[in-house]
């Protein structure tokens, strides 16, 4: 190495310990300011998601069991058909997609499908799926089970889970019976 390459070296390393410098300076003196605006507009951005998803607690729903009587399964299939078979199939003996086939899930026990790799969070909640549940799961997964790996937002109008609910429970030999 010559004494060219050297100082080279030594200019780059005082270039970049500037630059360094400078940014460091720029972004107290000039970003920092402008940082609780972003802050606020965040917070209000996650609170309209949060609103658009429907209630943040499973525990803020009214009972599902009410609206199961005047239900609409073939609605319900509808809804599913739109929304849910994108990752799930429904017949019975059907394959798993991205997430389990759901025939027989009403009344079952969490992860009901053998030999699906459910997330700790479905599989570890304690409990079956009882219609309840399933009206809270459906409103928000993440809400009911977090870290669940359904990526789907959820059904905002308890009118429309009820049909879907009632559609489920009609994938059985032996329905469990309505509330
Ligand atoms: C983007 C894919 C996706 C969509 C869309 C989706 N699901 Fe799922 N679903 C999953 C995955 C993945 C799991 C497994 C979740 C876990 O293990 O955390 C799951 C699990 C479930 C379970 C629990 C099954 C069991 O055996 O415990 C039910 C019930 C369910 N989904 C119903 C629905 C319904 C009804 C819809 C439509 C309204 C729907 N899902 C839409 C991917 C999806």
């Amino acid at each position: 190495m010559d004494s060219t390459e050297v100082n080279k070296g030594m200019a780059a390393i005082l270039i970049a310990g500037i630059v360094f410098f400078l940014t460091g300076w720029l972004s107290d003196n000039l970003i920092h300011d402008a940082k609780p605006e972003h802050e606020v507009l965040k917070i209000e951005v996650a609170a309209k998601a949060e609103a658009a998803a429907g209630p943040a607690k499973a525990e803020e729903l009214a009972p599902v069991a009410p609206l199961l009587a005047k239900a609409d399964a073939a609605s319900g299939e509808g809804v599913v058909k739109k929304l849910c078979v994108a990752c799930h199939t429904v017949a019975e003996g059907g394959k798993a997609g991205v997430g389990p086939n759901l025939y027989g899930v009403v009344g079952a026990a969490r992860g009901h499908m053998e030999g699906f790799n459910y997330s700790a969070a479905v599989k570890g909640k304690a409990g079956n799926w009882s219609y309840e549940d399933l009206n809270a799961w459906l409103a928000k997964p993440t809400a009911f089970a977090p870290g669940t790996r359904m990526a789907f937002a959820g059904i905002k109008s308890a009118e429309q889970r009820a049909d879907v609910i009632v559609y489920l429970r009609a994938l059985s030999h032996n329905p469990i019976p309505l509330p």
